[in-house]
C-alpha cells in the first residue's frame, strides 16, 4: 500500500484547498484556543500550520510568549513578525522543546505513525498545558441540504464521497481517526474534552470551494477509485452554483490537557 501524504503531487490546487480550509475552520479554531485558558506568556507549537492563520491567533493570546509554526512545506502560511515559521517533518524531526500549548489540525489522519506521533506531542506539553487537536469525521456522503436538482446533487455528492474515500483509504489515511483521538489522548495520560462543528455553505464559498479544489487536485486518484471524468466535471461545476447549499465536513476538536 502507498502510504503518502494524499495531496502532495496536486500543487496548484493543493494551495487552494488550503486557504479554503483556512476560511472553514479558522473562526471554529480560534473559538476552542480562547476558551482553552492560554497564558499570556504561553510557549505555543502549531504543527502543519498550512494557510491557517492559527499561529496569529496563539500570538494575540499569548502576546508575551512565543509561537512557532511548522509544517512539512511552509510556503502557504501567512507572514506575521511575532510567528517563527520553521520547515520541520513533524514523523522525522525532533521537537523544539516543550509547549504550553501544540495545536494540530488535519494532519494525523493522514499519517500512518498518527499514534507514534500523538505520543511525541503529548509527550512535549507541560503540566498544565494544551494539545488541541482537530479532525475531520470520516463521512459527510448526505451533505446536500439544497441544490437545483438534488437527487442528481446527492448522486454527484455520492460518487465523490465514494471514490475520495477509496483515494484517502490507498495513501494509508485512518478514516476513523477523528473519533479514535480522544481515547488515544486518554491513555496518553491526558484529560480530554470534544466539541464537534460544521456549518453551511452555498456554492461558490469555501465549504463548496475546498471539495472543488480537491477534486481538482487528485482527479486522477478519483478516475482510478471509479468516479467518472463528466461526474467530477459535472461535481466541480455543480459547487459554483450559487443556489447549492451543503452542510461542511463535521470537524472534531479534542482539547486535552496534561494534569499539573
Ligand atoms: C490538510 S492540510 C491542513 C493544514 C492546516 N493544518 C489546516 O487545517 O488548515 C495538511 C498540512 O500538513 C502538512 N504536512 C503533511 N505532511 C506533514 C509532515 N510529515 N509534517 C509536517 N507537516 C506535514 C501539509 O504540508 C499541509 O500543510
Amino acid at each position: 500500500m502507498t502510504t503518502t501524504y494524499v495531496f502532495e503531487d496536486a500543487e496548484t490546487e493543493a494551495d487552494a484547498m488550503l486557504r479554503h480550509l483556512a476560511g472553514m475552520y479558522d473562526p471554529f479554531s480560534t473559538r476552542r484556543l480562547a476558551s482553552a485558558g492560554i497564558a499570556r506568556d504561553a510557549r505555543a507549537l502549531v504543527i502543519a500550520v498550512g494557510a491557517s492563520s492559527i499561529a496569529s491567533t496563539i500570538a494575540d493570546l499569548a502576546p508575551d510568549g512565543e509561537v512557532i509554526a511548522t509544517d512539512i512545506d511552509p510556503q502557504h502560511s501567512p507572514a506575521d513578525p511575532r510567528v517563527e515559521l520553521r520547515q520541520h517533518d513533524i514523523v522525522t524531526d525532533p521537537l523544539p522543546g516543550t509547549f504550553d500549548l501544540i495545536h494540530v489540525r488535519l494532519l494525523l489522519g493522514h499519517l500512518p505513525q498518527r499514534l507514534t506521533v500523538l505520543g511525541k506531542l503529548a509527550e512535549a506539553v507541560r503540566p498544565g498545558g494544551v494539545l488541541l487537536v482537530e479532525e475531520f469525521e470520516g463521512s459527510w456522503s448526505s451533505s446536500v441540504l439544497a441544490a437545483p436538482d438534488p437527487d442528481e446533487a446527492d448522486r454527484l455528492f455520492g460518487a465523490y464521497h465514494d471514490a475520495f474515500q477509496a483515494a484517502l483509504r490507498g495513501s494509508g489515511n485512518d478514516l476513523t481517526w477523528s473519533r479514535r483521538v480522544h481515547g488515544a489522548l486518554l491513555d496518553l495520560g491526558l484529560e480530554a474534552e470534544t466539541e464537534g462543528f460544521t456549518s453551511t455553505w452555498a456554492g461558490g464559498t469555501h465549504g463548496c470551494l475546498l471539495p472543488r479544489a480537491t477534486a481538482g487536485a487528485i482527479r486522477e486518484k478519483l478516475v482510478r477509485a471509479g468516479m467518472a471524468p463528466t461526474d467530477i466535471d459535472a461535481f466541480r461545476d455543480l459547487l459554483l452554483d450559487p443556489r447549492l447549499r451543503v452542510k461542511g465536513n463535521l470537524a472534531l476538536s479534542t482539547l486535552a490537557r496534561r494534569p499539573v
